[in-house]
């Protein structure tokens, strides 16, 4: 039998990694270590002959034990015997849908597989759970709720590239030059949403049946806009209330009280109540190029935004026809294509890409 191995001294190794492989003309067997360690001898040469009872490799175990690790009996008999069993064994093998391979030895004289061998090994599977069975968090049950109302919507969704240069130096000049040392670039992009709603009302809306007067739509006069947060509980959506009366900064320290409240698990109902829009942030966590988000009923329109990230603008300088790298961010809209079209959506993200590309807009913008 030939031994092929597979570490060297000075490897870190856990239960059950490889060690080794005995190949024989008949089979190969694998040798794996019954220890968590570290190698620290080996024995023989690989690609060369071994013996039944030759160690293989010692290991310094987590617990400063030096054992051998060897080549035994059990492992040759695997190694040059073939399966051993009856007709009748094999046939109930068959039937059971086990490879008798899995049995060797087995318990009868020479390793012979004997039918009770099949059975132990049938009862132990079957005793096994083959899952388990977790009761769903408060959110996660919110979750599964509010997405299957999402399911009732017919979703369209449009993007945009959209130039953040603009943006990160008047952040820049916010962070050091007043007392809001994190601000982020959503009360940006919050501020930004409320602008547009303004001229795009119908994205601010719901679609309700109202009693006698059958399908209608209901306006909100209040730009309560939703945030997808997540917390150490999982997706939270809590809702920054009339933002349409708030400035920029405003809607920063709003933020900030809501992102603490998220972490500390005490938002209350209050605080994820009455959403009329919602953003998703996604690009403060994923790389990902793209997201599209799910309208969350009974709301009508959602955005995702994705990472800021540097790219290399086609449309040349115009002072020295030089191209530029710029930062630019993807934003996904989905609306609910009921109530909204196309165009609708489009001209809203048109209008909100040249606020975001023009900050000093947002900040004019005081109330
Ligand atoms: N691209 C690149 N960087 C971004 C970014 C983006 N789109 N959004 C945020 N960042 C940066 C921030 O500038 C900040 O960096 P800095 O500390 O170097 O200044 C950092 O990422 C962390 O930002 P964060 O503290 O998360 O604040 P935020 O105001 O940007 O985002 C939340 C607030 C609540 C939206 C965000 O924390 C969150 O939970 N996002 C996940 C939303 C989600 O799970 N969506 C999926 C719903 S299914």
């Amino acid at each position: 039998m030939t031994l092929y191995r597979f570490v060297k001294e000075g490897d870190q190794i856990s239960e059950f990694d490889k060690i080794a492989n005995v190949q024989s003309d008949k089979a190969t067997v694998e040798i794996t270590s019954p220890y968590n360690g570290e190698i620290v001898k080996l024995y023989g040469q690989s690609g060369t002959m071994i013996q039944v009872g030759k160690p293989l490799v010692d290991i310094m175990t987590t617990s400063h034990q030096q054992s051998k690790i060897k080549f035994t009996d059990k492992d040759e008999h695997k190694t040059t015997k073939d399966t051993l069993a009856t007709p009748a064994v094999r046939g109930l093998a068959k039937d059971m849908g086990v490879k008798l391979d899995s049995f060797v030895p087995g318990s009868g004289s020479d390793g012979r597989i004997m039918k009770h061998d099949l059975n132990t090994q049938k009862q132990t599977s079957d005793t096994e759970e083959p899952f388990k069975l977790v009761e769903m968090t408060a959110f996660q049950k919110s979750m599964v709720k509010s997405m299957e109302l999402s399911m009732n919507i017919p979703h369209f969704s449009y993007s945009e590239k959209v130039i953040m240069d603009p943006a990160i130096q008047l952040r820049k000049v916010l962070q050091t030059e007043t007392s809001m040392t994190k601000f982020s670039f959503m009360p940006f992009w919050i501020k930004a949403t409320s602008i547009a709603l303004k001229d795009f009302p119908i994205l601010n809306a719901s679609i309700v049946e109202q009693d006698g007067q059958g399908t209608m739509i209901k306006y909100h006069n209040d730009h309560n806009i939703a945030i997808a947060m997540d917390t150490p509980q999982g997706l939270a959506v809590p809702i920054i209330h009339k933002v349409q009366c708030k400035s920029i900064f405003e809607i920063a320290s709003e933020l900030d009280i809501l992102m603490e409240k998220g972490k500390n698990n005490t938002l209350s109902k209050q605080d994820i109540c009455n959403g009329t829009f919602s953003l998703s942030n996604i690009g403060s966590i994923g790389t990902g190029i793209g997201a599209i988000p799910v309208v969350l009923s009974p709301q009508v329109c959602i955005g995702a935004l994705c990472r800021i990230q540097q790219e290399l603008d086609l449309n040349r300088n115009e002072s020295d026809n030089q191209y530029k790298i710029v930062s630019a961010m993807t934003v996904h809209w989905s609306a609910d294509h009921r109530l909204i079209d196309g165009a609708t959506l489009a001209r809203f993200s048109g209008k909100w890409k040249i606020l975001v590309e023009n900050p000093l807009l947002l900040l004019a913008d005081m109330k």
